[in-house]
């Protein structure tokens, strides 16, 4: 079941719905396979991407995703709306209602911007990011990357490794896999694990080497320098030299073992080249699935039953 106006994070979520989002992603994962890649579902259904920060992998995906269910999409960035021109939030949310939209999926650097366009507007609100906040629609593409390749999310050992305290991905996934049954393992230098985060009933590990030994899955993150307030470590090549995944130290780790990684990746930074471009690197399927967990979304949002 899933009857909500709007997906503004993971925390909130229940774990049927989860798995009705998962479901129903990967029914449509047969659609995208097809010669033309095109269902009438949400035609006459007009889909407005607000992306008020970068985005290559998310925005796209959502645009695709609309397309794919004939709805209409308008892409919407900063310098080509009337915010530079001092126009609040909520009042750019009242004029955008106006003309009737049926969504806006929204990416923003203030924590809680979705949640505050979904309270003054009667469309619905997804969110594609809210500074270090949340980032649902990744943490549902994981989860069911992982659900793909392992046959099961509940019980697995995951390691969330790098910048957790700047990561609205690492906030979401350790909702979503908790929800989901799986143990997740933070793993980074202390200055970057958010004080109190082990009330999320995670677990805490300093050293890589040693946090990714019994692991199912390895989940990299970036170095959120953008989000960086001061010096969290001494320099980009220590940091790298420590906690960056290369093969000799991915052999401490189980076989059968799977990396992840949101993206966009700092080769050499989080991740050896050798190790983003292997076979057990799951990086592209994650591109891959992003499509069909945002139609899944943009289906179920907008009324779609499964
Ligand atoms: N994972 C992710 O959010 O990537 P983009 O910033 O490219 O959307």
């Amino acid at each position: 079941m899933f009857k909500r106006k709007d997906l503004l994070g993971i925390q909130d979520l229940q774990r049927e719905e989860i798995s009705t989002i998962l479901d129903t992603a990967e029914s449509f994962k047969e659609i995208l396979t097809r010669p033309i890649k095109k269902v009438p579902t949400l035609r006459g259904k007009t889909v407005i991407n607000f992306f008020h920060e970068p985005s290559t992998r998310t925005r796209i995906s959502f645009e695709i995703a609309a397309k794919r269910l004939s709805a209409d999409t308008i892409n919407i960035s900063p310098s080509t709306s009337s915010l530079i021109k001092g126009e609040s939030l909520k009042d750019m949310a009242k004029t955008l209602e106006a003309m009737n939209p049926d969504i806006i999926v929204i990416r923003h650097s203030a924590p809680g911007a979705p949640h505050l366009l979904a309270q003054v507007a009667k469309f619905s609100v997804i969110n594609a990011g809210d500074g270090a906040h949340e980032h649902p629609t990744q943490a549902l593409v994981d989860l069911l990357t992982i659900k793909e390749h392992k046959g099961k999310i509940k019980g697995l050992q995951i390691a969330i490794v790098g910048d957790i305290l700047h990561s609205r991905v690492a906030r979401s996934n350790i909702f979503a896999l908790g929800k989901m049954g799986a143990k997740v393992r933070l793993i980074g230098p202390p200055t970057l694990i958010p004080p109190f985060i082990e009330q999320l009933d995670v677990s805490i590990e300093h050293s890589l080497e040693k946090g990714i030994r019994d692991c199912d899955v390895i989940m990299l993150l970036r170095i959120q320098l953008e989000r960086q307030k001061r010096v969290f470590f001494p320099s980009i090549r220590e940091y790298a030299r420590l906690y960056g995944l290369t093969p000799d130290k991915l052999i401490k780790a189980q076989e059968g073992v799977l990396i992840m990684h949101p993206g966009p990746i700092n080769r050499g930074v989080e991740i050896d080249p050798r190790v983003a471009d292997a076979p057990f690197s799951l990086i592209l399927d994650q591109v891959t699935n992003g499509i069909a967990v945002r139609m899944a979304l943009l289906y179920l949002i907008l009324g779609g039953k499964r």
